[in-house]
């Protein structure tokens, strides 16, 4: 070995690291995983949920690969025996600490049915968890094996508030990972939510425990998206859809000029849910209320579907033929008889890119002007 001021090795793997770096950072350079469920890119490492422990030679006891610096000449184990035990003892407690009812079984091998039934006894509730198959929980649970019998699940202590406009928190789902709360304290900075009580009590708070709708929070969603459980999840999409029964499509946001990237989830046309793109610029990810919540109108029953001509101050309804050669026709004269500098073309947040481009280029090419904006500098 020459050089040894930044290199580690990390199952057997030798690499350098950057200054900075944790063995986390160091470990996902070279595509080794270490399962995290508290970390959150760009936050402060807290070491909050254990799960991403890993054996350091020499070292008194496991650490968190989040928020341990990586050192010279370090050598790390991330899957050793002592690691794997130590992890699934991790996820046991934290399946235990509330009402993750998801794919547990009893280690004793009772049924899924036998666990509910024990779940319901301590005043669970065992309705199927929202975000099935979309938790990372779940995820970790199915990855190292781990069932949900040998602790006895901790009845829930706080009721689901649903009253907010567009997220229902589950309390009985929350790990504590304080995610959330780093997502809206670090990444948006809205300072909106905390960690409130203590111990067994400990819950995440708004305003002093009230209801998001009466803290300051923005419904910018930027909490649900970093929830790697159902404690926080979309009112709109909550029991209506299912992760795997979406599709993807990714888009840009058409709200403001940002240009922020967001994916629309569809399920048979219609779109469910909507979550910003991690690592694409410009926005990493984050949204705000309406990319994120601002979509019901696409599907909303009140939309119009035949043309509205106003005669004699109140509507008929025409052909699209009749509409669109009644405005061809105003234009034209409006045009001969001022100039094209008379009329202004005001676009809409509510059609597509493409729709606004053609919209701009209408003004221009055809009509003549400049005199092109959009609602969001209205
Ligand atoms: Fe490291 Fe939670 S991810 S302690």
């Amino acid at each position: 070995m020459g050089d040894t001021a930044n290199l580690i090795v990390i199952n057997g793997t030798e690499t350098t690291f950057e200054p900075g770096d944790t063995i986390l950072d160091a470990a996902r350079r070279i595509g080794i995983d270490i399962p995290t469920l508290c970390h959150l890119k760009g936050a402060t490492a807290t070491g909050a949920c254990r799960v991403c422990l890993v054996e350091v030679q020499g070292a008194r006891s496991l650490v968190a690969a989040c928020a341990m610096p990586a050192a010279p000449r370090m050598v790390v184990a991330t899957e050793s025996a002592k690691v794997v035990t130590a992890r699934r003892l991790v996820i046991q407690l934290l399946l235990a600490s509330g009402n993750h009812n998801c794919l547990v079984k009893g280690s004793d091998g009772r049924s899924f049915e036998a666990y509910a039934e024990r779940l319901a006894r301590a005043g669970g509730n065992i309705e199927p968890c929202p975000a099935w198959g979309d938790c990372r929980l779940q995820e970790l649970a199915w990855r190292y094996e781990v069932t949900g019998g040998r602790f006895s699940p901790t009845p829930p202590r706080y009721p689901l508030e649903d009253v907010n406009p567009f997220i229902v928190r589950d309390f009985s789902r929350c790990i504590l990972c304080g995610r959330c709360v780093q997502a809206c304290n670090e990444v948006q900075v809205n300072q909106a939510i905390h960690f409130g009580y203590r111990g067994a009590r400990s819950k995440i708070i708004a305003a002093g425990d009230r209801p998001y709708r009466e803290s300051d929070c923005v419904f910018c969603g930027e909490c649900v998206q970093a929830c790697p459980t159902g404690a926080l999840v979309e009112k709109e999409a909550r029991h209506a859809v299912r992760p795997w029964e979406t599709r993807r499509v990714r888009t840009t946001c058409t709200y403001c000029g940002v240009g922020c990237q967001t994916e629309l989830h569809v399920k048979e046309n219609r779109v469910v849910k909507v979550t910003g793109v991690p690592g694409a610029a410009p926005n990493d990810g984050r949204l705000c209320v309406k990319g994120r919540f601002g979509f019901d109108f696409i599907a909303s029953p009140e939309r119009l579907t035949t043309p509205l001509i106003r005669e004699n101050g109140s509507f008929r309804q025409a052909s699209w033929e009749e509409a669109a050669g009644l405005v061809a026709r105003r234009l034209t004269e409006i045009r001969a008889a001022h100039g094209p500098d008379s009329i202004g073309v005001l676009t809409s947040a509510r059609i597509t890119n493409e729709e606004n481009y053609i919209a701009q280029k209408f003004t221009r090419a055809v009509v003549g002007t400049n005199n092109i904006d959009h609602c969001a500098r209205l």
